[in-house]
């Protein structure tokens, strides 16, 4: 996989043959990232072309980091991501490095077009290092219960060392729960305060 930025778009090139996935499968979960991309406010355009019937790209704009994140742009992701799962889509690896903080707005960015990729014919995950999501893939039980670890994770991290720290058993609790929506860890008001405490 090469990546590419100019001014305004990121843009990935995959070769077809490296990803571990059926084409038609690949096409629909693109045509669903750009469809929600399209009507959510905190996942920036994305757009993707099969090329020379061995290649695909996929771009996404590209937004400019400021770091001025607040508990609202965390509260507005938790509506989003809930209006995504909503609409059949679940990113699979949510961690601080693919979120982009700009302008109080919390944007969403690596996407990809299957979770398994080959890399120079070896069988690789997407992540390097060990992650619950990472867990998930290799069990094929990537859901939206995935990103709400992912999630509460970045919100903790957010919010420092006083809020509890995810171990694994604390990840499971968090999968036990099994809340309806991201909504709810995050909560309506300025103290973060998740069920399981
Ligand atoms: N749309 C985007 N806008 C701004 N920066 C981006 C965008 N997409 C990727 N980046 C930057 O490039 C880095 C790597 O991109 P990413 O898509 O996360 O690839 P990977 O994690 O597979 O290396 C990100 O951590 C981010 O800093
Ligand atoms: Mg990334």
């Amino acid at each position: 996989m090469q990546r590419f930025r100019n001014d305004r778009w990121f843009t990935k090139r995959y070769q077809l043959a490296d990803l571990y996935c059926q084409l038609d499968q690949i096409e629909q979960r693109c045509i669903l990232m750009r469809s929600c991309s399209n009507s959510i406010e905190s996942i920036p355009q994305i757009d993707f072309i099969f090329e020379n019937s061995n290649e695909l790209f996929i771009s996404q704009h590209y937004i400019e980091k400021d770091n001025s994140a607040t508990f609202n742009s965390y509260q507005r992701l938790a509506i989003d991501l809930d209006l995504m799962h909503k609409a059949g889509l679940v990113h699979g690896d949510l961690h601080p490095r693919n979120l982009i903080i700009s302008h109080g707005r919390c944007y969403i960015i690596d996407f990809e077009p299957c979770y398994i990729q080959k890399r120079y014919n070896i069988r690789a995950r997407m992540s390097s290092k060990f992650t619950w999501s990472e867990l998930d893939r290799k069990e094929n039980k990537l859901t939206s219960l995935t990103d709400k670890v992912g999630f509460y994770k970045v919100v903790s991290l957010f919010h420092g060392s006083d809020q509890p720290t995810l171990t694994l058993d604390y990840e499971k609790q968090l999968k036990e729960l099994n809340c309806q929506n991201i909504l709810e860890i995050i909560g309506n008001n300025n103290s973060f305060n998740p069920k399981m405490d």
